[in-house]
């Protein structure tokens, strides 16, 4: 049975129980509209630990004043029937007053922040969107205050996010394994997203060449071409002209530094927007 809460001192008396009588717990940090990628993660956490939380929670502090914070899907009762069938114990579903209490205005001004180092977030999605990962650091490590799990699963599609709370787990020395799961994808390679519902027929057909891009550039590696340049290229000349390219970048997933090569363990990310909905994918070679 899946208890659906969204009190804090509720989940807490749930965690305090687990936690004498020893049981692991891991959490799956989301914003809801469960799909496939979501289910992935919940299966990963149920492998590893004795008791599985789904946080459900659109948080307003990672998402731009022009953003779709408003327009965000919000489907709470499928994500408990999701989280029913898949045997998670609590989905804990918070509205924004129990995470950030009466304040009205969610900034710095107003409330602790965690700011991940700027060489990460300054670049790829941090670049277009300031504050994203400060509110991404600042929700999840009040997540994990919340839930104080052994375990939290992240999916790799957001790469950038899955790099920025490593950091923030070494660096704040939280005792926290996170684990990162692969990308789902639709059968025709579409990465699996909560804003894929945004798109129209013709977007989709478009935003489909994000994923044959990677998938250009990742034969092109394994045919020996390592020049990022070249590489680059193949993908601006996949990618279909209507989406309005953000970015396509090669980092070095241990550091988040520019890749001058293509290597093993290189981000290939590439960041798109179909009509307006603005996509992400990646991969790691
Ligand atoms: O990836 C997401 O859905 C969100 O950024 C997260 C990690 C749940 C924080 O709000």
């Amino acid at each position: 049975m899946t208890a659906l809460l969204n009190n804090i001192v509720e989940v807490r008396e749930n965690i305090q129980k687990w936690k004498s009588d020893k049981k692991t717990i891991a959490i799956v940090p989301t914003m809801g509209a469960l799909h496939l990628g979501h289910i992935s993660l919940i299966k990963k956490a149920k492998e590893i630990a004795d008791k599985v939380v789904v946080s459900v929670f659109v948080n307003p502090i990672q998402f731009g004043p022009n953003e779709d914070y408003d327009k965000y899907p919000r489907t709470i009762e499928h994500d408990k029937s999701v989280c029913e069938e898949n045997g998670v114990d609590i989905v804990f579903a918070p509205a924004p007053k129990e995470m950030y209490g009466e304040n009205t205005v969610l900034s710095n001004t107003d409330l602790t922040f965690v700011c991940p180092p700027y060489n990460i977030v300054d670049c790829l999605c941090g670049k277009t969107r300031p504050s994203h990962f400060d509110g991404v650091a600042t929700v999840v490590l009040k997540l994990f205050n919340i839930i104080q799990p052994d375990y939290a699963c992240f999916g790799q599609k957001d790469a950038q996010q899955l790099f920025v709370i490593k950091k923030m787990v070494k660096d704040l020395n939280l005792n926290i394994q996170i684990i990162p799961c692969p990308i789902v994808r639709e059968q025709d390679g579409l990465a699996l997203s909560s804003r894929n519902t945004y798109l129209s027929s013709e977007e989709r057909k478009n935003a489909l060449t994000i994923s044959m891009a990677l998938k250009e550039i990742k034969k092109l590696y394994s045919n020996g071409i390592n020049d990022t340049k070249i590489l680059f290229d193949t993908a601006v000349s996949v990618l279909d002209k209507n989406l309005e390219i953000d970015y396509i970048e090669f980092r070095d997933f241990s550091t988040f530094k520019k890749a001058e090569k293509a290597e093993k363990n290189t981000l290939v990310a590439i960041a798109a927007k179909s009509g307006n909905t603005r996509l992400i994918d990646n991969e790691i070679l």
